[in-house]
């Protein structure tokens, strides 16, 4: 069961998403859609008096995918979505979710309470698990109907979004215990499908992935059993798992940002990514120019981030791994070049692969980023 206390969710521990149906004579046409909620954030209170709260920011819906169809979305088709439901659906009111009674049991809170959508007030009952005393999922069935909300239709009502929508949440909360055994995230089905960068690539990236994933957890199970107390073999087998730690995290949650960001159309950057790399590199070639400069010549990776106590962007070059840690810097943008990046595709011509990550960024999950880490666009 969660700890007593307050806990907090948003974006940086967890996901909050939206799946919507399709129904109509021409159902077939339109798409089921996953939609990403990017701002949000959820206080679960346990104790004598357990609540939950949630609030949203109804313009920061997020279409991540489309299955279904007869074509596949392209990125302007998820654009207008997104331009849809601001402007017809939600209407960019208010959207939060406030408990009347909260049970807490074993394995499961049950809640129940009141959703404000769209301007109306209504009830609103759902469960969550409790998994492993400290990761929540659970999901709710939204009739927008019931909220005054009618399904968006289209093509003269041959095909409507289905008055049912799924909303799931899935977020993991600080432990007591000192570390938690990770799972490979999956890689989203976009990756497997890039312009110029192979399958076999990009499973050969997921592999050494799964492989930091797992080393990962063998050091910290390692590490819990290791005796501190002073004795110099202790140190040294100490030296070598902190080390090694560092270098699968690096694995870890550099190829993250690496799968999450490709699978897009490339391009030139868009909103607010656009108007950061046009005031701190002069322009989208110069950023360009100076990120591929440096991931011809570091070893391992070059990432473009978001420097807090710079106050602005600069390219960084990390020759391994684990020589990532910038403090204080957000990474917006991660470019492995690393020889198993490149070489089945295009042998050792380095220089063609840059290029190719480059027509594969999607710009909107970097802007999302952006977004998620509240990084100043003006200053
Ligand atoms: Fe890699």
């Amino acid at each position: 069961m969660l700890p007593e206390g307050t806990h907090t969710l948003g974006p940086k521990n967890g996901t909050l998403s939206v799946r919507t149906g399709r129904a109509g004579a021409v159902a077939k046409a339109g798409h089921n859609l996953l939609i990403h909620v990017i701002g949000w954030n959820a206080t679960v209170e346990i104790g004598d008096e357990s609540s939950l709260v949630l609030d949203v920011d109804s313009t920061s819906l997020r279409v991540r995918d489309g299955t279904g169809g007869m074509q596949a979305l392209t990125a302007d088709d998820m654009a207008n979505i997104e331009q849809t439901i601001n402007d017809e659906v939600l209407l960019r009111t208010t959207i939060g979710f406030r408990s009347t009674s909260v049970q807490v049991e074993d394995q499961r809170l049950g809640v129940e309470g009141e959703l404000t959508l769209s301007g109306q007030t209504h009830p609103l009952t759902f469960e969550l698990a409790v998994d492993g005393g400290n990761r929540l999922t659970g999901r709710a069935v939204v009739k927008q109907s019931d909220w005054g909300m009618t399904p968006y239709t289209a093509l003269f009502g041959a095909l409507t979004v289905t008055d049912d929508v799924e909303v799931a949440i899935d977020a993991t909360l600080p432990t007591a215990e000192e570390f938690e055994l990770m799972r490979p995230k999956p890689l989203k089905p976009a990756v497997y499908d890039l312009d110029g960068i192979s399958r076999l690539s990009v499973l050969a990236h997921y592999e050494l992935y799964k492989g930091y994933v797992a080393k990962r957890n063998e050091i910290v199970e390692k590490l819990a059993a290791t005796d501190r107390r002073s004795a110099n073999q202790v140190y040294s087998d100490l030296r070598s798992l902190k080390v090694d730690l560092a270098f699968a995290l690096g694995g870890i949650k550099n190829h993250e940002l690496y799968f999450e960001h490709l699978g897009g159309r490339g391009g030139k950057p868009a909103g607010a990514a656009a108007a950061l790399i046009e005031r701190d590199f002069g322009s989208a070639e110069a950023w360009r120019e100076d990120l591929k400069a440096t991931g011809m010549a570091g070893r391992g990776w070059a990432w473009t981030a978001y420097d807090w106590d710079e106050g602005r962007l600069l390219n960084y070059a990390g020759d391994a791994q684990s020589t990532f840690p910038i403090w204080n810097a957000v990474p917006l943008v991660a470019l492995d070049v690393y020889e198993h990046a490149y070489m089945l595709d295009f042998g050792t011509d380095r220089a063609a692969y840059i290029d190719a990550f480059f027509a594969n960024l999607d710009w909107s999950v970097v802007n999302d980023w952006i977004w998620t880490h509240q990084i100043p666009v003006t200053r």
